[in-house]
């Protein structure tokens, strides 16, 4: 239904015109509904009215991603963007523009819709189901200039397709990278300035050979079936050194690299989020 017509509603069985107060709450009753009719949300947003989305990430881990307070004037590429957690983000912190970009090749989502286990090999074609992040867009009131999204793979990402950015956030992507330094190298081919990355890594932990003291060395595993983490489109987690020595390959200087070790913290909501262990690095490209 649409906000006028149900607007209208309240005027006719009031018989009088609705007052601010009574027009939020039918907004927030409405929003919540066009919630719960989303079937799957991964990200937590918060909307307007005090309502946020039933989904996981990031929760208690926001703080550790490390994005400037400030982004004013910014043009972003949100690389995988899922229900645009951080599009809104980066928006809500003054970027000029975003633009969203997800192929679905994270079956995570896909599994959850159709409530059973989906083979990569078993998809015909990508689905994007981009209605958690188009209702989001529309109730924190962004428009098409400030916030786009489109169904593309990092793999097509160029100047050509997308143009030019000041920061590319590349958050839970690289893992589910079939190619993680092509996917690295668009990206980088698109960035002017900063890059951000968020990754799954074996720092600490393998699914092989379990707890391990720190790797500090330039590695990548290579996971043919669910290993890690019980997802099929999770092909190869590296270190957090390898990330920062693929983006020095990409002519980027790593400005900051920092890694949470669930065996490490004490909070139980904050251990079951990282599963095995995540990095958080920020990189300058070099010829600035
Ligand atoms: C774990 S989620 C991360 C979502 C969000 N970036 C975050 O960190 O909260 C990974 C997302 O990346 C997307 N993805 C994976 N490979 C991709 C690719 N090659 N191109 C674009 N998106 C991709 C998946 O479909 C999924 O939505």
């Amino acid at each position: 239904m649409l906000r006028s017509q149900l607007l209208r509603r309240v005027v006719r069985a009031d018989g009088a015109p609705h007052c601010k107060a009574k027009e939020n709450a039918l907004d927030a009753q409405e929003l919540q509904s066009q919630i719960d009719r989303v079937p799957f949300w991964y990200h937590a947003i918060e909307l307007p009215g005090g309502i946020t989305t039933p989904g996981i990430s990031p929760g208690p881990l926001k703080d550790f991603y490390d994005l400037p307070k400030d982004m004013t004037g910014k043009r972003v590429l949100d690389v995988g963007a899922f229900d645009g957690y951080w599009t809104f983000e980066c928006l809500r912190r003054g970027a000029d523009s975003v633009l969203a970009i997800d192929d679905g090749s994270d079956l995570l989502k896909a599994e959850n819709m159709a409530g059973m286990e989906i083979r990569v090999e078993d998809r015909s074609e990508t689905v994007v189901p981009w209605e958690g992040f188009d209702l989001c867009k529309h109730a924190l009131g962004y428009n098409d200039q400030q916030c786009e999204r489109k169904t593309l793979s990092l793999y097509d990402v160029s100047p050509d397709t997308v143009g030019q950015f000041d920061v590319v956030l590349l958050f839970g992507v690289l893992y589910h990278l079939r190619w993680p330094m092509y996917g690295l190298d668009r990206a980088a081919s698109v960035c002017c300035s900063e890059m951000y990355l968020e990754s799954a890594c074996v720092d600490y932990f393998s699914p092989y050979d379990g707890l391990h003291p720190l790797v500090d060395m330039p590695r990548m595993e290579f996971y043919a079936g669910k290993q890690y983490g019980g997802n099929p489109t999770n092909w190869w987690v590296p270190t957090s050194r390898c990330i920062t020595e693929m983006l020095v390959a990409c002519d980027f200087k790593p400005i900051s690299r920092c890694t949470l070790n669930p065996a490490e913290q004490p909070d139980m909501k904050i251990k079951q989020l990282l599963g095995f262990s995540r990095c958080f690095i920020t990189a300058k490209r070099r010829t600035q």
